[in-house]
């Protein structure tokens, strides 16, 4: 049944006996939050559609014990619906059981225990012991291209990440297969991502609610570096790094980048630098290229990407418009290398005795084409694992300046290039659709984002 909803009428109902107002199209969970009642969920996200496929967010409806999932059904004037009796506890057990009798049972040494939205459901319903046999075993991790990690036997199949990769982005790296029991996710011939579309955006590990897609933690491998009494470490830190880590510390006050940069210190760092710098850099030289173009007659508009997983989305998708890439680095490796050649320069040493990290608040900025890459990109996730493996409360420390850049790294462009920015991919592609037509002003520089 489906009819016409209109957003400005209101709908009256009750929630466990609570009366609410909602406007018409108001999903059950939606209405019970406004009345601070949490319908548990698992496959639901936010922003993506709802498919309901876990059935954990079931209520009951109109006294009948009809039952209807929360995350997907609107609300109707008069309904009452009933979160919560000993019957849709009963339900909702049953179905994580189900979930943890095919799910291995190594919360212990999974990368999300104890951010877990799989394990915290267990948890609330009093969930310690398994009645079902379980003979899951883990699958070894697939690592993929440094960036995100898979491991498929985790997976409980929410299709979160198939919605986010499909519809919000549209890359179609990430699919379904088969059907009822033997439905999984999986890729297009069950290649690996990078022998896919894949562009490492990392919006599928942003989803998954348990630990079957994740960023790729490479914080041992910087420990090893900073613990080589031989080695020099340089940090590099982009700008909005400290408000990611707000949320990543959970931290009560507020960690502002004067204190990261004391925290970052204490882990071992020589110097911390801006990454803006690096930014700027790298603009200049957009600059130059967009000059350089127009003199030579080269293709135009300029194409340039604020991660290398833009240029995979242009040679995957449209790879008769690879030639309007453009051929500088991106923001982070001009940093690494200039920042290396300054530093080498000024303190005499040897540039294989320099490790660089860049500290990026996304995972999208982790991925990196170049497979010899000795340098890092670390997320806002890791920089919050080593402060607490090293005991470090960010929000406690002193406030630090950070280091200021040697005067021989390259200058920047007094101003820079006249750049439109795209956020997305979806949007990416109407722009990308408007080269091809030859719609596009060529004069230009079109930061993909
Ligand atoms: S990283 Fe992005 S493009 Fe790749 S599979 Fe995940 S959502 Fe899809
Ligand atoms: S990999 Fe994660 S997000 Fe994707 S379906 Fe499985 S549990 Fe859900
Ligand atoms: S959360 Fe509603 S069906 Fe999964």
């Amino acid at each position: 049944m489906s009819h016409h909803v209109d957003p400005n009428k209101n709908v009256n109902l009750t929630i466990d006996g609570i009366p609410v107002t909602v406007p018409e199209g108001t999903k059950i969970l939606s209405a019970a939050k406004k009345v601070n009642i949490n319908i548990p969920v698992l496959c639901e996200h936010p922003e993506l559609c709802k498919r309901a496929l876990c059935r954990i967010c079931v209520v009951e409806c109109d006294g009948r014990g009809k039952l209807a999932t929360a995350c997907s059904n609107d609300v109707w004037e008069g309904v009452k619906i009933v979160t919560n009796n000993k019957r849709l506890s009963t339900i909702r057990r049953t179905i994580i059981e189900l979930i943890l009798a095919n799910h291995p049972q190594d919360c212990l040494s999974c990368i999300r225990n104890k951010n877990c939205e799989l394990q915290s459901l267990a948890l609330s319903y009093g969930i310690y012991k398994n009645p079902f046999n379980n003979n899951v075993e883990s699958q070894p991790p697939k690592i993929e291209s440094k960036t995100i990690v898979r491991e498929m036997s985790k997976c409980v199949k929410c299709s979160r990440c198939v919605e986010v990769c499909q519809e919000v982005q549209a890359i179609r790296a990430i699919n379904t297969a088969n059907r009822s029991s033997e439905y999984r996710i999986t890729t297009p011939y069950e290649h690996s991502l990078e022998d896919s579309n894949c562009v490492f955006c990392g919006q599928c590990a942003k989803v998954c609610p348990v630990g079957a897609i994740y960023e790729h933690d490479q914080t041992a491998e910087v420990w090893e570096k900073l613990n080589n009494n031989g080695l020099r470490a340089i940090a590099q830190v982009s700008p909005d790094l400290a408000a990611a880590l707000q949320s990543e510390c959970a931290a009560e006050q507020t960690i502002t980048t004067g204190k990261m940069i004391s925290a970052i210190k204490l882990l071992g760092f020589d110097k911390v630098y801006d990454a803006s710098i690096a930014a700027e850099a790298a603009n200049s030289e957009l600059n130059r290229e967009l000059e350089q173009r127009q003199k030579t007659g080269g293709k135009l508009p300029l194409i340039s990407g604020s991660s290398e997983g833009v240029a995979r989305f242009v040679k995957n998708f449209y790879p008769d418009l690879a030639a309007h890439l453009s051929d500088g680095k991106t923001p982070r490796r001009v940093f690494a290398e200039d920042i290396k050649n300054a530093y080498s320069a000024a303190e005499k040493l040897e540039i294989s005795s320099i490790t660089t990290v860049s500290f990026v608040p996304d995972l999208s900025q982790k991925y990196t084409a170049k497979k010899d890459e000795t340098d890092f990109a670390l997320t806002a996730k890791e920089l919050a694992r080593m402060f607490k493996l090293a005991g470090i409360m960010v929000e406690t420390l002193p406030e630090a300046p950070f280091d200021t850049v040697a005067s021989d790294l390259p200058k920047a462009a007094n101003s820079p290039p006249s750049a439109e920015i795209v956020d997305g991919y979806a949007k990416a592609r109407e722009v990308m659709e408007t080269i091809h037509s030859g719609k596009c002003a060529s004069n230009r520089v079109i930061i993909l984002s």
